[in-house]
């Protein structure tokens, strides 16, 4: 967190792997705080199960190549997928290879692919499968041997979470999950190093959230579980930081005095596509408000951490996390949705219960909306209010802080019809940037008043373009930096705010019918009407 990406400090110098790294804490020639040096991962090989599934051939490989191509990666980094499928080295690199060229951020380069397709082995097998495991164990420590990867494993489990029990057990088992047990001289004086990437969902409820974590935390220390919330890698959410503990511009408003409301949106166009066996069950806010918009409460509402560091940057969110004070009455503070068939971009759509896979009789929503206090100083009696939905009008994630209105005007109440409410927009995506909205007087005669935005977008002020967020969190894993990874406690917190409403949801509820290409459903308008408030247009 404390140093800037690379792509904002120039192109990556050629010989990667001769530079520091965050495991070489002993190399003289390196100083921390010289912005120059690009954070470059150490050796390391990268395990990865889970390699068939649509994360990994969109997300996780093309951000490896990415990586790759930024010269971040060291020359002996290797990739080890493991899967059941019948698969030889060539499959895998071929495979990786059709992701890479199909979903990769940066252009192609033969050079670049040669090198990364070099340490890339297959393993195949079952979670079950003794033997597998133990094939894979000589499997990366052949890598050790013959790249200089020094014994240090991270294992992805790009997996649903009931095979964690297995696989955790199994890198146990086959010794895999050990660092005195490597026998490779890292050359650095330290032990090598384990680390474990584990993907959401983190459980289902508070419970299972415990279960899962009793599992990991029997094999890995916490300080090498490394949980991805894919929104923490996002630069705009980084940005909220930046915004507002480098300015002395906003964080005076930034409170109870000043700020009306805020609004926290998370909008998909996009159906469930192949994920029934995911999805449904889970549902949106399992899916999305209680990992990325929780996160995104949690920045912005949290105080200033005393450092960037991931003790200090965890223990604010977590106290604005037990702060969260649900509604007093649920049906009228929450509502949810699912998505009928409809239009969307100019294209029929069917419904969410007739998408394959899907029970006709589904409870499952695809839309959810949460009013939720803060209860602290700064946020005493302003509320947050956090919709997502799928197969809405169009693709959008903002953070609005809707301001209180004027405490007098001055003006004929004909000249300010045309004002609403300032607001300062964080962009999320996919229009990265900052909007301030407020009122200005119309040109001519009249003292009218209306709305303008003053804007600030990241593709006009930065000629760097973002890094996708799996390329920073991946980065991170290998490099150790864990700011950007929830920890168990946030996790925790989460599922103590969402359990009840999911609870009162499964008791009283059932989602109401939107048309997809819609703003969502009706109810939801309802939750902001009540309160004499709308939600900012889609
Ligand atoms: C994932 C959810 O975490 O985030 C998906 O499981 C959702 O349902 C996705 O589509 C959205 O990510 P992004 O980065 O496109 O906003």
């Amino acid at each position: 967190m404390t140093v800037p990406d690379a792509d904002a400090r120039g192109p990556a110098p050629a010989n990667p792997g001769m530079i520091a790294t965050a495991d070489d804490p002993v190399n003289p020639l390196r100083d921390p705080r010289d912005r120059r040096i690009p954070r470059v991962a150490g050796p390391c090989v990268l395990v990865m199960f889970g390699v068939t599934g649509d994360l990994a051939r969109k997300k996780l490989m093309p951000a490896l190549y990415d990586l790759a191509n930024r010269g971040l990666l060291p020359p002996g980094f290797s990739l080890v997928g493991f899967a059941r499928r019948d698969w030889e080295d060539e499959d895998f690199a071929q495979i990786t290879y059709q992701a890479v060229k199909e979903h990769a951020r940066t252009p192609f380069r033969e050079t670049v692919w040669q090198q990364l397709a070099e340490g890339m082995r297959f393993v195949p097998g079952e979670f079950d499968d003794d033997a597998a495991f133990d094939k894979l164990a000589a499997t990366v420590r052949e890598l050790d041997r013959e790249r200089g990867t020094g014994g240090n494993y991270a294992f992805y489990l790009s997996i649903p979470p009931r095979f964690f029990p297995l696989v955790v057990e199994q890198l146990k088992r086959s010794g895999l999950s050990d660092p005195s047990i490597s026998g490779t001289d890292t050359g650095t004086g330290r032990p090598p190093w384990r680390r474990v990437v584990i993907e959401k969902p983190f459980g289902h409820d508070l419970e299972s959230a415990r279960e899962l974590n009793n599992i990991v935390d029997a094999v890995f220390p916490a300080e090498s579980v490394f949980r991805i919330d894919h929104y923490l890698g996002k630069e705009t959410v980084q940005n909220i930081l930046a915004l507002r503990f480098a300015n002395s511009l906003y964080e005076p408003i930034w409170n109870r005095s000043f700020v009306d409301h805020v609004q926290i949106t998370m909008s998909e166009d996009i159906g469930i596509g192949g994920r029934a066996g995911y999805y449904d069950g889970i549902g949106a806010a399992r899916d999305v408000i209680q990992n990325h918009l929780l996160q995104l409460l949690a920045l912005t509402a949290m105080e200033e951490p005393v450092s960037f560091e991931a003790n200090s940057l965890r223990q604010e969110k977590e106290k604005v996390l037990s702060a969260v004070r649900l509604p007093t009455d649920l049906a009228a503070g929450t509502a949810r949705g699912q998505y009928a068939a409809g239009w969307q971009g100019g294209r029929q759509v069917i419904g969410y219960l007739e998408e394959e896979g899907i029970p006709p009789d589904s409870r499952t929503e695809t839309y959810a909306a949460v009013k939720l206090g803060v209860d602290t100083r700064r946020w005493a009696g302003v509320p947050f209010y956090l919709r997502t939905g799928k197969r809405l009008t169009r693709r959008m994630t903002e953070i609005a802080l809707m301001f209180q209105r004027a405490p007098h005007l001055p003006f004929a109440a004909t000249d300010t019809e045309e004002l609403g409410q300032n607001a300062l927009v964080i962009r999320v995506q996919p229009d990265e940037g900052v909007t301030v909205r407020f009122g200005s007087k119309v040109p001519g005669s009249a003292m009218e008043v209306r709305d303008v935005n003053m804007d600030f977008a990241y593709g006009e002020s930065f000629t760097e373009s973002s890094p996708e967020a799996y390329e920073r969190l991946i980065l991170d894993v290998l490099i150790g930096d864990p700011p950007l990874f929830p920890r168990q406690e946030e996790v925790e917190l989460s599922w103590r705010i969402l359990d009840p409403i999911e609870n009162f949801w499964a008791e009283y509820t059932k989602p109401e019918q939107y048309p997809s290409g819609s703003p969502g459903p009706a109810s939801a308008d309802a939750v902001m009407a009540r309160d004499g408030r709308a939600w900012r247009r889609l």
